[in-house]
């Protein structure tokens, strides 16, 4: 039996220790904020935070999940939204949306690292993280937003 946390919230587990936590978050739980993506590790869609740090959740075997503090993008605006949502809207980011969730928590675990990235910084920590639309550009200065706002 697996016991940690999922948003603040006691969980316990004891299925297929080999099934991806992202399965676990949108099917069990119903945490469809997240997104399955490439299921690889390659493009940054099911990013969601272990202990504060940005994991891929489709490399994240529940078998391992023991202890953890896992935390979706539903629980980063539990009180209102997040500055980097804020910055996300204000700067007008998304285009389809699709890749979104998974970089504002990369964002969000950036910002935790480095309060104040520069370019080089923003470049750097979002590379894993695909954006097949494009809006790299609108990433990086809302990221710088939301840097300024968290100051
Ligand atoms: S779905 Fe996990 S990195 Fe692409
Ligand atoms: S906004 Fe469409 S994939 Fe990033």
């Amino acid at each position: 039996m697996v016991h940690f946390k999922v948003n603040g919230r006691e969980q316990t587990f004891d299925g297929d220790p080999e099934m991806p936590l992202l399965w676990y978050l949108r099917d069990v739980l119903g945490l469809t904020g997240t997104k399955f993506g490439c299921g690889m590790g390659l493009c940054g869609a099911c990013t969601v935070l272990q202990n504060g740090k940005a994991i891929r959740s489709c490399q994240k075997q529940m078998g391992t999940a023991a202890g953890l503090e896992i935390t979706t993008i539903e629980a980063i605006s539990a009180n209102g939204p997040h500055a980097v949502q804020k910055a996300w809207a204000e700067v007008n980011v998304p285009q389809c949306g699709y890749c979104q969730p998974g970089q504002i928590m990369q964002a969000v675990s950036l910002l935790s690292s480095k309060p104040k990235p520069t370019d080089d910084d923003i470049d750097d920590g979002m590379a894993g993280n695909i954006c097949r639309c494009g809006t790299y550009q609108r990433i990086r200065a809302a990221i710088h937003a939301a840097a300024k706002e968290m100051a």
